[in-house]
């Protein structure tokens, strides 16, 4: 892919050594995803965001450098103290705070954020219709929720209508992947947030290149490069969905909760 191009779409993130990039991405590009995502998300000096799913870290490095946020980047699988030897390689220590925590069972004030965002991860957890109920109650009122992440072109309603080539895999590594539209009724129908952005990467072609382009140089075997590099349709794309907190007050059907009033 020509390096004009990459620094054309994305000028922030083509500052930084592709490489280390490259080593600290667990999925596609996160800085490519990152910066698609913050072009329609307003992220000012001083903001709180939690970066969910942060994997390595280098999400909330970006965030910090580029929008001078303080940021709290956490993950369930990746020990803290090896993204605070990035944060600290990186500069940042004073702006990222790495935590290692489950992502259902945060350990946050209430409204404590401005912004929540979660690159390449939200598939894990937020499929359930009570993440979102969840996780809402960690944003200011008006605060924004943004995700980025996989998405398919036509909704899988039933087995007979996954293509051909993601039979093999789809029961296991697939069956939770959905479309824009199925996440932006997820959201809307909870009236937590007033979706503001739902839509496919306007740079997903450039995001699956780069994807598929560092796999083949590394020679690593991976289902979801395979998937793309078969997928001659695009039925595989990618998403963002952005959403404000409105001043609606979420009911999660917590038994303990309501049986003690
Ligand atoms: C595909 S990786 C993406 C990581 C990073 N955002 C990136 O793009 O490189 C998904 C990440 O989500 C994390 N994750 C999955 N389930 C989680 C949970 N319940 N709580 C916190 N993190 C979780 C995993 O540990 C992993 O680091």
């Amino acid at each position: 892919m020509s390096q004009n191009k990459l620094q054309h779409v994305f000028p922030k993130a083509s500052r930084y050594d592709p490489e280390w990039v490259r080593r600290n991405s667990m999925g596609e590009n996160v800085l490519l995803n990152l910066e698609s995502l913050t072009k329609n998300l307003e992220l000012k000096p001083g903001m709180r965001v939690l970066d969910l799913g942060c994997g390595k870290a280098i999400s909330a490095i970006f965030m910090a450098k580029e929008f001078d946020v303080t940021v709290w980047a956490v993950d369930e699988a990746i020990p803290a103290s090896d993204n605070y030897q990035r944060i600290q390689d990186a500069g940042c220590s004073d702006r990222v705070v790495p935590l290692e925590a489950d992502a259902r069972a945060l350990p946050f004030a209430e409204e404590y954020f401005d912004a929540i965002v979660v690159v390449d991860s939200y598939t894990y957890f937020g499929t359930d219709d009570k993440y979102l109920p969840y996780i809402a109650r960690f944003l200011k009122p008006g605060g924004r929720i943004a995700v980025v992440d996989v998405c398919f072109s036509n909704e899988i309603e039933s087995l007979d209508q996954v293509p051909e080539f993601l039979q093999k895999d789809y029961q296991n590594y697939w069956y939770f992947i959905h479309t824009v539209n199925w996440w932006r009724k997820l959201w809307e129908k909870t009236g937590l947030v007033q979706v503001e952005v739902a839509e496919k990467l306007a740079e997903a072609e450039l995001v699956r290149q780069q994807y598929v382009q560092d796999f083949e140089q590394q020679g690593e075997k991976d289902p979801f490069a395979k998937a793309l590099a078969q997928d001659k349709e695009h039925f595989i794309s990618f998403f963002r969905i952005i959403g404000r907190r409105t001043g609606k007050s979420a009911y999660l059907q917590d038994y303990k909760e309501s049986s003690k009033k």
